[in-house]
């Protein structure tokens, strides 16, 4: 059973097996998270987001789907790329983001990741509702901590408001 904890702090400084960036489509870099972890993992990362867009993500990575590749410089062993949705108010696409989460422990889980590091995904540039986030993510979360395959899924908070928000215990 994986202990689900919470830190405040930055993704990329985070000492575990696999980092989950909040990426976008084209895998070729951004802001927030994505933008960190390409700045603090180096050129290495996108090179090889570069090949997946040559290969069998031609057309990009879709919404709610995930793809590791290597964490170059982080301290970690993969960064998993996953693609939230915007947020609507119009069209619930709750099912996409929990599609980010389970996808993404999907395959952390194929690679023998026994830690991994989550990021509150679509809270910042794609506009969801922190509390929202929060709830689909954990539920998650604790979905995939029962298989028994990690030790440790860790969220990491950027700002107060969302570390109170992700509480495991909540
Ligand atoms: N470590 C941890 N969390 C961070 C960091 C960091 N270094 N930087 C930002 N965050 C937080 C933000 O405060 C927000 O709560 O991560 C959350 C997700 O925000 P974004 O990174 O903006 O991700 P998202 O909302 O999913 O938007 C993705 O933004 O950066 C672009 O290329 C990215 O187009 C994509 C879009």
């Amino acid at each position: 059973m994986a202990v689900i904890t919470r830190v405040r702090g930055d993704i990329t400084r985070q000492r575990v097996d696999a980092v989950v960036n909040a990426a976008n489509s084209s895998l070729l870099g951004g802001g927030g998270v994505d933008g960190a972890i390409h700045r603090a993992g180096g050129p290495e990362i996108l090179a090889a987001c570069r090949e997946l867009r040559a290969g069998h993500l031609g057309g990009g990575l879709p919404t709610g789907q995930a793809v590791a590749t290597t964490a170059g410089r982080l301290p970690a062993r993969w960064v998993i790329h996953t693609v939230g949705p915007v947020h609507s108010a119009a069209d619930d696409r709750s099912a996409l983001l929990t599609s980010c989460y389970r996808e993404s422990l999907r395959v952390a889980e194929e690679l023998g990741a026994a830690t991994v590091a989550l990021p509150a995904i679509s809270t910042g540039v794609y506009r969801w509702p922190v509390e929202d986030a929060a709830r689909i993510a954990l539920a998650a979360a604790r979905r995939a901590a029962v298989g028994g395959a990690f030790a440790e899924l860790r969220f990491v908070l950027f700002d107060q408001r969302a570390y109170d928000l992700f509480d495991p215990a909540g």
